[in-house]
C-alpha cells in the first residue's frame, strides 16, 4: 500500500494537482468532513478509475452548520481516516484547519439559488450557502479535475452541479450512488451518535423509501400516496420528522399531493432520531431497489 500524503495547505494543495496535470495525470476531488465510512470510500474508488491522482479533502467546514448544530461535536479522527485512505487508494489528503480555509479578512460567500428552497434549505438556513462556498474553495484549490460527490446528499449534489455550470468551473462533477449497510441504513458519520435502539429505529427511513419504490413499480404515480406510504414508516420511528417530499428530481420543486409523478421523482426524508438527525432519498424511475440483508 502507498503511503498518502497529508497536506494541510491550500497552497500545498494547488501544488500537488497542479504536479499531477503536469505528470499527465487526470486529477479527481473527493470533498469530505472527515469520520470516513464506507461510503465516502466508494466515493473515493470510484474517484481512482476516474482519475491517477485523486485528492480526498477531510474539512469540518464552520459555515455549513447553524448555530445549534453538531459542529462541535462532530466526529474527527484523521490519523483513522488516511489509514482508510490508504487502503482506497486516494493520492493525496488535504486537511487545512479553519484558519487556513477561512483566513482573517474572508468574507465571501456563494449564494444558492432557488434549488435550496425546499427539502433540507428551509430547516438549515445558511447551509447551503456554507457548503456552496467552501466546495467553491475546493474547486479553486484542485483546478480541473473531476468531483465525486454521493447521491445521499441529493440536494447538495444538485446544487454543486448547478455551481460548476453557472460559474464555469473546470469541473466534471459525478454523483455516486447511496452506500447502505446491509440492514438498509444509509452510512452516515452522524449514524455513530446512534445508540443501539435508535439504529433500528432508523430502518424505517429505508423501509419508507422501499415501500414507496415498490409502490412505483406497481404503478402507483399518485404523489401523495407514494409519499404516504414513506410517511407512515417515518413518523412512526422518529422522534420528529423535518420532511418527507416528493419532488422533480432535477427541479427539487415538490408535487403538489393530487399531481401524477411521471416517470422519474426523487422522495427525500429528513427526521430525527433522539437527537440524530438522518437523510435519505430514492429516485423513482432510476434507483435499484434497496437491498435488505436476510
Ligand atoms: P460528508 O457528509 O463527509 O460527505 C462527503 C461526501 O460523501 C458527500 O459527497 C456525501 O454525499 C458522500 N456520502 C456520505 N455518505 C454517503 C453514503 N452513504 N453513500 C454515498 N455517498 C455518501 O457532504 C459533506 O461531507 C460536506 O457537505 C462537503 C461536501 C464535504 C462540504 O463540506
Amino acid at each position: 500500500m502507498r503511503s498518502v500524503k497529508v497536506v494541510r495547505s491550500p497552497e500545498e494543495a494547488r501544488a500537488e494537482c497542479d504536479a499531477a496535470r503536469v505528470r499527465g495525470e487526470r486529477v479527481a476531488l473527493v470533498p469530505t468532513m472527515g469520520a470516513l465510512h464506507e461510503g465516502h470510500l466508494g466515493l473515493v474508488r470510484e474517484a481512482r478509475k476516474r482519475a491517477e491522482f485523486v485528492l480526498c479533502s477531510i474539512f469540518v467546514n464552520p459555515t455549513q452548520f447553524g448555530p445549534n448544530e453538531d459542529f462541535e461535536r462532530y466526529p474527527r479522527d484523521l490519523a483513522s481516516d488516511v489509514i482508510r485512505l490508504e487502503g482506497a487508494s486516494a493520492s493525496a489528503v488535504f486537511a487545512p484547519d479553519v484558519a487556513a480555509m477561512y483566513p482573517p479578512g474572508d468574507e465571501t460567500r456563494v449564494r444558492v439559488g432557488p434549488l435550496a428552497a425546499h427539502l433540507c434549505g428551509p430547516y438549515r438556513p445558511g447551509h447551503f450557502e456554507g457548503v456552496a462556498t467552501v466546495v467553491t474553495k475546493l474547486f479553486a484549490i484542485a483546478g480541473p479535475c473531476v468531483a465525486v460527490f454521493g447521491k445521499k446528499d441529493y440536494q447538495q449534489l444538485a446544487i454543486l452541479r448547478r455551481i460548476a455550470i453557472d460559474l464555469f468551473m473546470p469541473v466534471e462533477i459525478v454523483g455516486f450512488p447511496i452506500v447502505r449497510e446491509a440492514s438498509g441504513l444509509a452510512m452516515s458519520s452522524r449514524n455513530a451518535y446512534l445508540s443501539t435502539e435508535e439504529r433500528s429505529r432508523a430502518l424505517a427511513l429505508s423501509r419508507g423509501l422501499s415501500a414507496a419504490a415498490r409502490a412505483f413499480a406497481a404503478g402507483e404515480r399518485r404523489a401523495g400516496v407514494l409519499r404516504g406510504l414513506v410517511f407512515a414508516e417515518v413518523e412512526r420511528a422518529a422522534t420528529s420528522v423535518d420532511y418527507v417530499t416528493i419532488a422533480d428530481a432535477d427541479g427539487l420543486v415538490p408535487f403538489a399531493e393530487a399531481a401524477d409523478v411521471g416517470a422519474r421523482a426523487v422522495i427525500a426524508i429528513a427526521c430525527r432520531i433522539g437527537h440524530t438527525r438522518l437523510i435519505d432519498n430514492l429516485v423513482l424511475g432510476e434507483d435499484a431497489p434497496i437491498a435488505f440483508e436476510g
